[in-house]
């Protein structure tokens, strides 16, 4: 499926990929991989199944027979049932991080990333995606946002969806999570050479999306 136009949104949590991926992809009708949620998914198996998340080869000889699917919106599917709730909590996501940090894992990840590549084209969201994953990518974008930016807009969507937060412990969270996804020696999260830096701190998610669909238009005529 090389020729189908990629675009790669990569970055730390919280800096707004997910929400901004979505949209693009929306916009010009292309299908939307997040891919943390398969690291998610992969480590709530792994929870469910009683293994240990440093047991990097079971870990990795579980994923093949894991049926991952998306569904419409940000729901996840796994068995066929749906697990999109269950993804999206710290707790979730701090176990992602540590799956995600196992070569194995990534390795037994990489080819259903891959093959979800289909036309007219993809957003893909993760950390990966412009370095590993997708490295012809047409458009990459890595977005960032500073530690404190990201805690309040992480603190405000879990107040919206009615869950508990506590700001200053997400702060620490994320930059423990930070330092993990950064300083891994597998994939590291780093900007692809090529990859266009945006710090979206002081930027909405419309001037954000706005701005890559110029830069898609400019490089991919979409
Ligand atoms: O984007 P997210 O918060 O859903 O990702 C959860 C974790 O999964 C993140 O802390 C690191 C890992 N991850 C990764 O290592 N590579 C990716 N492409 C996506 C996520």
């Amino acid at each position: 499926m090389s020729g189908v136009p990629v675009i790669t949104i990569d970055g730390p949590g919280g800096s707004g990929k997910g929400t901004v991926g979505r949209q693009l992809a929306q916009r010009l009708g292309w299908a939307f991989l997040d891919s943390g949620a398969l690291y998610r998914v992969t480590a709530l198996a792994a929870i469910d199944q009683g293994l240990d998340l440093a047991d990097q080869s079971a870990i990795a000889s579980l994923i093949p027979s894991l049926d991952i699917a998306f569904g419409s919106g940000d729901s996840v599917l796994l068995g066929g049932e749906e697990v999109g709730d269950r993804l999206r909590t710290e707790q979730a996501g701090n176990a992602a991080s540590k799956v995600a940090a196992h070569p194995t894992v990534r390795a037994a990840l990489l080819q259903w990333q891959r093959d979800f590549r289909r036309p007219p084209g993809i957003v893909a969201d993760g950390r990966d995606m412009g370095t590993v994953v997708f490295p012809d990518a047409g458009v990459k974008v890595f977005l960032t946002a500073s530690v404190e930016e990201r805690a309040r807009r992480r603190y405000k969507q879990l107040i919206e969806k009615g869950l508990d937060a506590n700001i200053s412990a997400l702060s620490d969270e994320i930059a423990e999570r930070d330092a993990r996804d950064t300083q891994r020696a597998a994939a590291p999260l780093r900007a692809a050479a090529d990859a266009l830096v945006l710090d979206s701190t002081a930027m909405s998610i419309d001037e954000v999306v706005e701005r890559i669909l110029a830069e898609a238009e400019r490089i991919l005529r979409c």
